[in-house]
């Protein structure tokens, strides 16, 4: 069922170098007047943005992001998920709306796809594509069976209570009440420290269990969030924090063909392993017969794999 969200879900402009990162900065200083506001930086999670409704300090509704406004109605099978907390605790508000990433960590879809190809199933793409496919599922049992797990990165909006005036609290108060929030995030009072942490990551993110695209970087009180606001469905007060993405040189050993259970016919290649974000790649979904002929990809060729 499609829900509509009381508060849109809101995307994020990208800053793919580190000139791009200080245009954003100068953009809010000139906007907010001052210079002296710190910033929270936090890993971007790579998986699919889900919101996450609660009343009197029960789970009623989760729902997928969809166009910002309009989202799908995947309750069942968040509750699957086991750190989505069906009961809060503490004191709740009457009505919490709470915001994150489901992602599927790097093992199970390692995992999933050697048991999908297997299997003659066709291959995901990447762990955010398998994560996607998992939740919208009509049958919440292959979502358990799934092991996908959520980060919450955000405070939708709380009814009444008191609620702390910047992100960084709004977080701890969040973990509190028994929600996921990821523990790499850094409190930073300068740009320069939202570059170190940018740069400390640049390599690292290969040992993290999932998959980061980037850093959030959000400006930390949000009274200055609220007085730099929007330009269509981007804040102004946040980031993302791009990382170029992994590439590796290898041989394509084979094209094989996975038989769907319709009779569809899903192509793969078979590499020869080759190590990228930490993960060594043998299998890689080749989508269909015309992607094939479009990149003219042969058994023998040397490949780009990304
Ligand atoms: S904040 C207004 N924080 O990235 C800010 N988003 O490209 C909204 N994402 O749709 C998002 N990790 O699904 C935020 N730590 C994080 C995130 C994060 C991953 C995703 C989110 C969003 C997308 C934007």
């Amino acid at each position: 069922a499609e829900v509509t969200h009381p508060l849109p879900l809101l995307s994020l402009a990208n800053a793919f170098n580190n000139d791009e990162l200080v245009a954003w900065h100068k953009r809010a200083v000139n906007l907010l007047g001052r210079s002296d506001f710190d910033f929270v930086c936090e890993l971007k999670i790579d998986g699919l943005a889900v919101a996450l409704t609660y009343e009197d300090g029960r789970f009623v509704r989760g729902a997928t992001r969809g166009d910002g406004v309009h989202g799908e109605d995947i309750t069942h099978n968040l509750r699957t998920i086991k750190s989505v907390p069906l009961a809060l605790m503490g004191q709740p508000p009457r009505r919490l709306e709470v915001r994150g990433e489901v992602y599927m960590p790097k093992e199970s879809f390692r995992r999933l796809n050697e048991e999908r190809a297997s299997k003659g199933e066709p291959l995901f793409a990447n762990p955010r594509n398998s994560a996607a496919g998992s939740v919208r599922q009509l049958d919440s049992r292959i979502t358990a069976s799934r092991k996908l797990d959520i980060y919450i990165y955000a405070l939708g909006y709380a009814d009444d209570g008191p609620m702390p005036n910047n992100h960084r609290d709004a977080m701890s108060h969040l973990a509190e009440r028994g929600f996921r929030i990821n523990p790499q995030s850094r409190l930073c009072q300068t740009l320069e420290e939202v570059e170190d942490y940018y740069r400390s990551w640049v390599e690292r993110r290969r040992d993290l269990p999932y998959q980061v695209d980037g850093v959030v970087v959000k400006i930390n009180r949000f009274e200055h969030q609220r007085v730099l606001g929007y330009v269509g469905r981007e804040p102004r007060w946040a980031v993302a924090y791009k990382f170029a993405s992994e590439q590796a040189v290898t041989r394509l050993l084979d094209i094989g063909i996975n038989v769907g259970r319709t009779g569809s016919l899903n192509p793969f290649a078979v590499l020869e392993p080759v190590v990228i974000g930490g993960a060594t790649v043998k299998l890689a979904t080749l989508h269909n017969e015309e992607d094939i002929r479009r990149k003219d990809i042969r058994v023998g060729d040397w490949v780009i794999v990304e």
